[in-house]
């Protein structure tokens, strides 16, 4: 019991040290691999590495250090066509997400298969519109 209590004594005394700004990367993070789940799943898969020959790999850190890029590929999408042609095998836009939403995805990528969260702020994806 005295055990247990310490414990989350020490749990609470580890968030309250947590500054604010580094909580607020974390909640970015966590509403990235929400969003992420929900809008890149399906062709990136949820392990990032996508399907060969379709869906190129996320695993790619000097791609997730590239800012505008990113930008770029997320709100316009990709109109290069692919080695095996098909429209379908395009990356859409997906512009309907919010600027929160992309920074969101781009910090969660970045953090997970990339060298180092990059933050993105919400005017940046806003200009690029
Ligand atoms: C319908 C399938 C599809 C969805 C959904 C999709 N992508 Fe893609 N994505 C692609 C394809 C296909 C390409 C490669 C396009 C090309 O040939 O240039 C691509 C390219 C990319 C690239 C550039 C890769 C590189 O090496 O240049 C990034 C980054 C990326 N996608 C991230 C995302 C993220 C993040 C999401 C979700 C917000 C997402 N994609 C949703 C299919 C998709």
């Amino acid at each position: 019991m005295k055990r247990k209590l310490s414990i989350a004594l020490l749990m609470a005394a580890m968030s309250l040290g947590a500054t604010a700004s580094e909580q607020d990367t974390r909640d970015l993070i966590a509403l990235g691999a929400l969003t992420f789940a929900d809008n890149c799943r399906k062709c990136h898969q949820l392990d990032g590495y996508g399907e060969e020959a379709l869906y190129p790999s996320l695993h790619d850190p000097k791609l997730l250090a590239n800012k505008s890029l990113l930008i770029d590929t997320l709100l316009h999408g990709r109109s290069a066509p692919r080695r095996n042609g098909g429209e379908e095998d395009l990356m859409p836009p997906l512009e309907f997400l919010t600027d929160r939403e992309i920074a969101a995805i781009i910090a969660f990528i970045s953090n997970t298969w990339g060298d180092g969260v990059l933050l993105v702020s919400e005017e940046e994806i806003k200009a690029a519109r």
